[in-house]
């Protein structure tokens, strides 16, 4: 990891506010306003961090109020950096991207990491956006090495990558073999990058054959999914199908459905394979039919758990799912998937989910929920609900200008 910097001078953050401030007054419509109010509360961040003296990297609020910076290896790290790249694009302001490159260079060790899968989330959010938004060409080379990192989880015998070692920690504890999680789907961007940079179809391969895999075991006959598939590494047998994160084996945990729908159209982007556009839109289906699915579109955390409607929303799943519905509304132009993300923006932007400027330990969404089961991020802010709800808005404008593709 490099050494700590001081990111960011007094100038720098007074450019930022003056920017900030500048834009308020010329911010007419739905998604500036939107890029306009992150900048002014993502400010205060900054604030902190600057404070500091030395990069630390915001995840969530804890139960005291206090924020939990996490470390370069958490799935967590490449999220807010994500945020800041996401935030100069909307405002279309130098001065955010230049801050967020500085981060994204503190994950600089993280393409190399191997004991877990998460490097696709880390090196996605914020080296491969600092490749598409910041001009950055020379980050390449950290998704290509993050992509071969995670082929390092790739189990040929099984035609999937492992999600989590099965050594240590709680996962120590399940009795699995080699657990893969629907997240980890989400990964497989990375691996179809590198496949582009570097014409090696080794990456690409790996990805279908995981994304395959995955479509033929994790999901029920209601096209909802299992949290947790876990493999024999050597023969593909299934050994169990449970979950870790959602209230029951046989119950749909909100994010995960969230991942399925916007891994599988990410697949589709990249292959032109309809099967998996297909499966997107079965994916979709099921979520909206769900009878637990409120008015406002902001699932519960878990379509099935018990106490609905007295149940904690997940802002964070509504996000990811309304930036994943932009996507697909370019695919599928007639669906009315860009209707239903225009609305689940609606309500992540109002008052109910969307917190005022100062509040809220400096994040944009309140109401997500990490891990019920483990006790922990129950009805808090996180920074990937953030990262989407403002990937989300990005797409939103390029639609909304008139774009018909966004890749
Ligand atoms: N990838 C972990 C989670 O969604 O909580």
């Amino acid at each position: 990891m490099k050494a700590p910097i001081l990111y960011g001078t007094a100038m720098a953050a007074l450019a930022i506010l003056a920017t900030s401030c500048g834009r308020a007054g010329q911010a007419t419509d739905f998604v500036s306003e939107n890029a306009v109010y992150a900048a002014e509360q993502y400010r205060g961040h900054l604030q902190i961090i600057d404070s500091v003296g030395h990069f630390i990297n915001p995840r969530t609020v804890n139960p005291d109020g206090s924020t939990w910076y996490v470390p370069v290896d958490d799935w967590c790290s490449g999220f807010f950096p994500g945020c800041l790249w996401y935030i100069g694009e909307l405002n279309n302001d130098e001065s955010w991207k230049e801050r967020a490159a500085s981060y994204t260079e503190t994950l600089d060790t993280a393409q190399y990491l191997t004991w877990h899968h998460d490097v696709g989330f880390i090196i996605g959010s914020s080296y491969l956006n600092g490749y598409r938004l910041g001009g950055h060409d020379e980050y390449a080379s950290a998704v290509v090495n993050a992509a071969r990192s995670l082929s390092t989880r790739f189990r040929p015998g099984a035609g999937v990558i492992q999600s989590w070692n099965v050594d240590s920690g709680w996962q120590s504890e399940r009795g699995w073999a080699c657990p893969v999680i629907i997240d980890n789907m989400m990964n497989l961007e990375v691996m179809f990058e590198a496949s582009r940079l570097t014409n090696d179809s080794t990456y690409y391969n790996i990805a279908v054959a995981h994304a395959n895999t995955t479509k033929d075991n994790h999901f029920r006959s209601n096209n909802s999914c299992y949290h947790v598939v876990d493999y024999d590494p050597q023969t593909g047998e299934v050994r169990k199908r449970q979950t870790a994160q959602g209230y029951a084996d046989e119950s749909s945990w909100a994010r995960g459905q969230a991942w399925a729908l916007y891994g599988y159209t990410m697949c589709y982007r990249y292959t032109g394979d309809k099967a998996y556009l297909d499966h997107a839109v079965k994916v979709c289906d099921m979520i909206f039919s769900d009878p637990s699915m409120p008015e406002d579109l902001v699932p519960y955390w878990d379509y099935n758990a018990p106490n609905i409607p007295s149940e904690p929303r997940d802002a964070s799943a509504a996000a990811c799912t309304a930036s994943a519905l932009y996507e697909m509304s370019t695919y599928l132009p007639e669906g009315g998937y860009k209707e239903k993300a225009d609305k689940i923006l609606e309500s992540l932007a109002s008052p109910a989910y969307r917190a005022e400027i100062g509040t809220n330990g400096h994040f944009l969404l309140m109401h997500s929920v990490g891990s019920i089961p483990h006790g922990h991020e129950i009805d808090v802010p996180i920074n990937y609900a953030d990262y989407y709800f403002l990937e989300a808005l990005l797409r939103k404008r390029k639609l909304d200008e008139g774009a018909v593709k966004l890749f």
